[in-house]
């Protein structure tokens, strides 16, 4: 079982976008997939029109101190063969106040990732767009790490806490996470995001993928169908987009394994 966080510490750079489709494709490619909604706006869950309502289970029973639940009795169909889903819900946003005086914390998520016994091949957690318990747990549990990261100047600061903070987690785990920006909602046609991503290659090397991620408007309007991209007819270009940064990322993460093997 692989485990990706998807995390940046900057608000709407593609994140959810980013875990949904690539959700969606690994499932297509065969895979059992299960998309993790650690941000209590859940907008991932809202994709996929799975929002708490019903009070059948979220990320947030993980937390609870006595007797939480099965993390594999919360997980739901997405009705999209091969993908499922573990829900957000807004109690979420109360867990760092909740949770500030207890200890050993930062692995919950981890641990309860562990007794899935690999019945998914992949895992993929959405993160929040602030460093708190849920994206600490993220980081802990992920064997490697996604940043999406908006081709604009602002948006290079966030990446910049994000690193800090993945520095932060590395150390006190004793470990390497292994991770890759993916510049996102690029526009050719403007100087500013031709820049970024420049400086984005020249700051960070091979840190940065090649494929990049376009802006594209039909990528808002599948979200606002809950639609996943690989079922929007019109985003194929970011689909093939999303394809080809998989594939690329799979790559990447063989050639990691053997070297550290
Ligand atoms: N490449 C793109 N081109 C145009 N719009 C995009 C692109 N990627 C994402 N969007 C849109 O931008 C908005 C923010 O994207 P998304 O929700 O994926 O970001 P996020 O990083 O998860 O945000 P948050 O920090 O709020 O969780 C959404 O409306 C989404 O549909
Ligand atoms: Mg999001």
């Amino acid at each position: 079982m692989d485990i990706w966080a998807i995390a940046n510490q900057k608000g709407g750079v593609g994140k959810t976008t980013t875990t949904a489709t690539l959700g969606a494709l690994l499932a297509e490619e065969g895979m059992r997939v299960l998309l993790v909604d650690l941000d209590p706006h859940a907008s991932l869950s809202g994709y996929f029109s799975l929002e708490d309502l019903s009070g059948m289970g979220s990320v947030y029973e993980l937390f609870r101190q006595h007797h939480p639940p099965a993390i594999a009795s919360l997980a739901r169909s997405t009705g999209h063969s091969g993908l499922w889903l573990l829900p957000a819900a807004a109690p979420m946003a109360t867990l760092d106040r909740q949770l500030a005086a207890h200890k050993g914390t930062g692995r919950i998520l981890a641990n309860a990732l562990t007794m899935l016994n690999n019945v998914y091949d992949y895992v993929l957690l959405d993160c929040p767009p602030t460093l708190g318990l849920l994206m600490i747990n993220a980081l802990a549990a992920a064997q490697r790490l996604l940043m999406p990261t908006q081709t604009e100047a602002l948006a290079l600061d966030g990446l910049e806490r994000m690193l800090r903070s993945m520095q932060m987690i590395e150390r006190s785990m004793g470990r390497v996470l292994p991770h890759w920006i993916v510049p996102t909602m690029y526009d050719v046609d403007a100087a500013h995001s031709r820049v970024s991503l420049m400086s984005l290659r020249e700051r960070y090397r091979h840190a940065v993928t090649r494929q990049v991620i376009a802006v594209d408007p039909q990528i808002c309007e599948a979200a606002e169908h809950g639609q996943p991209l690989t079922c929007w007819p019109a985003a194929r270009q970011s689909t093939e987009s999303y394809r080809a940064l998989l594939h690329e990322l799979l790559a990447a993460g063989r050639t990691f394994t053997e070297a550290s093997a």
